[in-house]
């Protein structure tokens, strides 16, 4: 198969569908992979490093789309790659489309096989092309609100670990799945004295096997958040309840019960965050003050360490590629029901009633779509 990993060129975004690693997985398989120059440059990949794999380099994304079978990439297709798409092409990439009815009718009417990273499943009814995004997240969480609880940023001037004589500080997760586990690890790792609260006791038992007695671990009502969030340094907000908003389990009146100079790190912002005084911001400005409380609410935030970023997808993702460039992505598809979950639009036909039912669209089987030809 012919593959095409094109630069990304949605703002600020460095990373890149494959690594040069991962290509050279390809080539050994005996896979044509086309790399747009300069397409990993911003996070240290180099187009020697990619010449070097047994890539081809191109000069032009129009290229890349002109000559691939299959276009990997990280982001959604911005508008002018949905245009260059067409029915030879398999997209597999990160799509979100449920909020997306513009980007859906440019997929719809490419003709092309859409296969989303965000909708593909594993045996555990987990969504493994996500995890990876959420490991990242939750460990930079850690990183990112140490940074704000300094004095020149807003905080409270109070060091994480605390050191010989001084008391470590007070970190509160709220919501322990993966993002609020990685987040566990590195405050535990740095010393602080971490409480968790999940809604889920099964999740909590599994914390407290994980970590032991090193973490206290609380069932989440309102009266237990009010509690901890008020003793606490640096508050973590990491829930999901799947396919809906954020429950906003932190109330702006909570703040003024706070430590001034605390700190809010909403990772749930991409679900409209947990916290109601959160909005999103970005990475040239991630915090913003409400009440003497900072809050750091960057919805993209593996963005911001785009290279590991870019290395803990392709671990992810590259099974599925040498599937679908092995075996063609009929068969790939046919075989696999949790790649089969990704799969979102084919030959101008939707095929997640997830994303049928946001959009007000109609969708069909996705084993059915893949007999049309
Ligand atoms: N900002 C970013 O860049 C970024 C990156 C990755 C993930 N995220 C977001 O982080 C959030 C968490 O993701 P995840 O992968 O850890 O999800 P997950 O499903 O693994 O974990 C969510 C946890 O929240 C718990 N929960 C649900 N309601 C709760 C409540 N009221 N109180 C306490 N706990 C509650 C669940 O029981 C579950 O354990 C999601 O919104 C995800 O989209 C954001």
């Amino acid at each position: 198969m012919i593959i095409g990993i094109p630069k990304e060129i949605k703002n600020h975004e460095y990373r890149v569908g494959m690594t040069p690693g991962s290509v050279r997985e390809l080539t050994h398989h005996g896979h044509a992979v086309l790399v747009e120059k300069n397409a990993g440059l911003g996070i240290g990949f180099t187009d020697q490093d990619y010449l070097e794999s047994g890539a081809e380099i191109l000069n032009t994304a129009q290229e890349i789309f002109a000559k691939s079978q299959m276009i990997i990439k990280v982001k959604e297709p911005q508008p002018q790659e949905c245009a260059m798409l067409n029915e030879k092409h398999v997209l597999f990439t990160y799509l979100h489309l449920a909020p997306d009815l513009e980007q859906t009718k440019m997929l719809l009417k490419s003709g092309c096989t859409a296969i989303a990273y965000e909708t593909v499943t594993d045996r555990n009814g987990r969504l493994p092309l996500l995890s990876p995004m959420s490991e990242v997240a939750g460990r930079m969480s850690i990183q990112a609100g140490a940074h704000c609880l300094e004095r020149a940023v807003g905080g409270r001037g109070v060091l994480l670990g605390g050191v010989p004589g001084v008391a470590a500080g007070d970190v509160v997760v709220i919501g322990g799945g993966v993002v609020g586990t990685n987040a566990i690890r590195v405050a535990l790792g740095m010393g602080a004295h971490v409480t968790v609260l999940d809604k889920s006791i099964q999740r909590l038992r599994e914390l407290d096997d994980l970590f032991g007695a090193r973490l206290k671990t609380l069932y989440s009502t309102n009266d237990n958040i009010e509690r901890a969030i008020k003793e606490a340094d640096l508050v973590i907000g990491a829930v999901l309840v799947p396919g809906a908003t954020a429950p906003k389990v932190i109330k702006r009146e909570h703040l003024a019960k706070m430590r001034r100079g605390s700190v809010i790190v909403d990772v749930a912002i991409d679900q409209g965050g947990c916290c109601e005084t959160s909005k999103p911001t970005t990475h040239a400005e991630p915090t913003y003050v409400v009440d003497n409380i900072v809050h750091y609410c960057v919805a993209n935030m593996p963005g911001g360490v785009a290279r590991t970023a870019t290395i803990a997808l392709n671990n992810a993702t590259l099974s599925y590629a040498l599937a679908i460039a092995n075996k063609g992505y009929r068969l790939a598809l046919a075989d696999d029901a949790h790649l089969r979950a990704g799969l979102n639009i084919h030959r101008g036909q939707l095929t997640c009633s997830a994303v049928g039912e946001a959009l007000g669209l109609a969708s069909i089987d996705a084993l059915e779509a893949i007999k049309i030809q």
